[in-house]
């Protein structure tokens, strides 16, 4: 029996969100469907609002530690989820997957040294590499029938000795590529053997469609996982971005001290109280809840992609394999990439992330985020039609 609505529509507007309410500043309008930011308009697990309720109610909000529950919450469910075998004390806390990579860029490379990604990607691992002094390298990977392949010869390719990190998303955003456990061993094998710290950002790990299957590149081999750093949150999974709580894992403990001691240069010791239960409740209470959503997701995404191959010819876009976040290809449209933004806008009122965002390899595509009831997804996609067709 299901649980949940995720029919319920829900007012986000005036709640400061950035998805719903920032679209003025970002986009030029406040009169477009947000499909952009990668937030779900659905309500978290119950018990993860039953969790912050409680804190609150409390009155008391002084510094708080995070406990061995909270440790055991998240061993656990990767343990369960994902046959991931993890100690308690490999787990680093940080606010958020991205300040994890840039830690991990600040403590494992030093300013000029490369940093090597697989393009297009999330735009923040640009953003962090550039930010911090390093020299961006990517890696262009290949589209082939609707998904990304690495290109693992040229990777190696450019590993000269001065590159010292990898970022690496798994599963990828965007195009929603869930890694196989082949294609990782490889990736794997080189960075082995080349020397290279693999930074993994698993933020995605638990969004994963039926016949495909998630593997933290660090349960492969004891030798990769001496060379990987994983981020992972929980914040992506139940809805809960805003409460701001990740963790970095390693099973090496002189990567994890390093990374430790530069948190505490920065002065960052504990986290949010209230992120950190809604963390220890969301991973304790809240798979069942992630299941409906996934299928509730699933749904969407195969009703997004058939409408799109029927109603709007010369785009086209393929079922991911994971993360609630369509990669619609619109190349064969032949527009420029401010056309397209403008009729997307302008036209069809919608807003979407711009694909050249995520890299040059992405230009000609949009990013549209199903996370959202049946009856937005098909407001989305008739917006979409109307802008395209
Ligand atoms: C691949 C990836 N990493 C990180 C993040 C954001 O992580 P955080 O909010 O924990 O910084 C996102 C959000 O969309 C993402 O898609």
């Amino acid at each position: 029996m299901k649980s949940y609505d995720f029919n319920e529509i829900i007012n986000r507007k005036n709640t400061s969100s950035v998805k719903w309410d920032e679209t003025a500043r970002v986009f030029g309008s406040s009169d477009v469907l947000p499909m952009w930011v990668a937030d779900m308009d659905f309500k978290a697990p119950q018990e993860v609002t039953k969790a912050i309720i409680e804190k609150a109610e409390h009155g008391i909000y002084g510094y708080t530690a995070i406990s061995t529950s909270v440790h055991d919450a998240v061993t656990s469910w990767f343990q369960k989820q994902h046959g991931w075998e993890l100690k308690q004390e490999w787990l680093t806390y940080i606010s958020g997957v991205v300040p994890a990579l840039s830690a991990t860029i600040q403590t494992f490379s030093n300013p000029g040294d490369k940093i090597i990604v697989f393009s297009p990607v999330y735009y923040p691992f640009y953003d962090m590499v550039t930010y911090n002094d390093r020299k961006l390298i990517t890696s262009p990977m290949e589209y082939r029938n609707g998904r990304y392949y690495m290109d693992l010869q040229d990777f190696e390719a450019k590993l000269d000795g001065d590159v010292k990190l990898l970022l690496l998303c798994n599963p990828h955003n965007p195009g929603g590529t869930v890694w196989t456990r082949e294609e990782l061993e490889q990736l794997g094998k080189i960075c082995v053997k080349h020397n290279i710290i693999i930074v993994s950002d698993d933020i995605h790990a638990d969004l994963v469609f039926n016949n495909y299957t998630y593997y933290p590149l660090a349960s492969i081999s004891e030798d990769i996982a001496m060379q990987t750093v994983t981020c992972i949150a929980p914040t992506k999974t139940f809805n809960m971005a805003g409460l701001q709580a990740a963790a970095m894992i390693t099973s090496n403990q002189a990567l994890r001290e390093k990374l430790e001691f530069f948190l505490k240069k920065q002065g960052h010791f504990l986290l949010n109280m209230l992120g950190v239960s809604a963390m220890e409740a969301a991973y304790k209470h809240g798979e069942q809840w992630l299941d409906e959503v996934l299928s509730y997701i699933e749904d969407n995404m195969d009703y997004a992609v058939e409408y799109i191959q029927k109603e709007i010819p010369g785009v086209e876009a393929s079922k991911p394999e994971g993360t609630y976040l369509l990669w619609i290809d619109c190349r064969k449209l032949g527009l420029g990439e401010e056309e397209l933004k403008r009729l997307l806008l302008h036209k069809g009122k919608l807003a979407l992330e711009s694909g050249s965002k995520f890299g040059k390899e992405g230009t000609g595509f949009v990013r549209m985020n199903v996370a959202c009831t049946k009856a937005t997804l098909q407001e989305g996609l008739q917006r979409l039609k109307t802008a395209l067709r």
